[in-house]
């Protein structure tokens, strides 16, 4: 089968091979993937900033395709079901252990970047019927993080979510938290995407490079009250401000790292608000098949920004790592 493989951390290290079709073992399926999309982990691994299993790989974890092949034992899968093979295959449902970030698509296992790749059944989740492969493909770890986020905040009507940039978390997680009912205020380096932001749904939208104390308007926007959750895709740079626009009793929801992991916060209001700061890993399968559940009942269309065919990996991985440039996904199709 046709590959691109990652030979080394480096954004310009992709060459395009063939590799042995892979074989089903029991109660595996073999998905024939149509297309994949960019998270900030891939460029995080391409650039050598999250360890993997060796070189060369099989970069991307996320995909969508059809089934090929079914393994010994698997029942409830068709050859042709259109499909999303979850990037965290093992972790079915329930609490996260230290096995479940083992096992992850992309990272210690063959990723997107290939025409088959086997996987467990029981880690697929149906396409929804409204999207195509290239929507499909931009769920799993988007999706997935952002309904988490929505979730632990039991977002409701009247709700308050503040969002950082235009990426792919929190641009699902704009169209979660419109579908809940809640007021939006997303914060963006760019005009043009606030806009594009506020033709999703978006309430107030703030535009922080010209507005470095976003937290500050935050609370004037709120009448001093706050939001009732922050959606922290950003990091170091972005989480003393979070702590600030986030309401009393508010959930400020950590996932991200885009500006660094290391952070210095002052605990008092974490303590005076008694704010919840929620961790995150993606999600389990059954965190995928509620999102994708949400986004069939919604008919939600996930924002992609562009779309690269597979011999121009470089260029979309050169598009992501560039930063600030792309308003929700960017997809690669085979
Ligand atoms: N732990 C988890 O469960 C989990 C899951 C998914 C993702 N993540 C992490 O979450 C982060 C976001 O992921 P993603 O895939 O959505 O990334 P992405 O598509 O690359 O988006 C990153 C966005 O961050 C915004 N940004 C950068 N600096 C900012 C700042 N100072 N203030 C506000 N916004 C800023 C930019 O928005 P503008 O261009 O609009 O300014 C940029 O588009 C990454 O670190 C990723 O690894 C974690």
């Amino acid at each position: 089968m046709k590959a691109v493989e990652l030979t080394a951390p480096s954004l310009t290290a992709f060459r395009t091979t063939q590799l042995p079709d892979p074989e089903p073992a029991r109660g595996e399926v073999v998905v024939r993937l149509r297309a994949a999309s960019l998270n900030y982990l891939d460029v995080a691994i391409a650039t050598g900033g999250f360890p993997v299993a060796g070189f060369p790989m099989v970069p991307v974890a996320d995909g969508a395709g059809e089934v090929a092949a079914l393994g010994e034992g698997v029942a409830g899968v068709a050859v042709g079901d259109r499909v999303i093979p979850h990037f965290m295959p093992g972790w079915l449902a329930g609490a996260i252990t230290p096995g479940h970030v083992a096992a992850l698509r992309g990272v210690t296992l063959p990723g997107s970047l290939a025409e088959y790749v086997a996987v467990p059944a029981a880690s697929l989740v149906a396409l929804p019927p409204h999207l195509d492969f290239v929507h499909g493909a931009a769920l799993p770890i988007a999706a997935t993080t952002a309904w988490n986020a929505v979730r632990s905040a039991s977002v409701r009507p009247g709700s308050v979510v503040v969002l950082l940039g235009t990426g792919g978390v929190s641009i699902f997680a704009l169209q979660f938290a419109k579908a809940s009912g809640a007021k939006v205020i997303l914060a963006s380096s760019s005009d043009d995407k606030l806009e594009r932001a506020r033709q999703l749904g978006a309430d107030h939208l703030i535009n922080y490079r010209a507005t470095p104390a976003w937290d500050e308007e935050v609370l004037r926007l709120t009448n001093g009250r706050g939001a009732d959750l922050v959606v922290e895709t950003v990091g170091a740079a972005t989480l003393a401000r979070s702590l600030q626009a986030a309401a009393f009793g508010g959930t400020v929801f950590t996932v991200g790292f885009v500006t660094g992991s290391v952070a210095s916060i002052d605990m008092l209001p974490v303590i005076v608000k008694a704010l919840r700061i929620v961790g995150n890993n993606t999600g389990s399968v059954a965190d995928l098949a509620q999102a994708t559940q949400a986004i069939a009942a919604h008919r939600i269309v996930p924002a992609i920004d562009r779309v690269f065919g597979i011999d121009e990996t470089q260029a979309a991985y050169a598009e992501l790592s560039a930063g600030g440039r792309h308003f929700g996904k960017l997809a690669i199709v085979h």
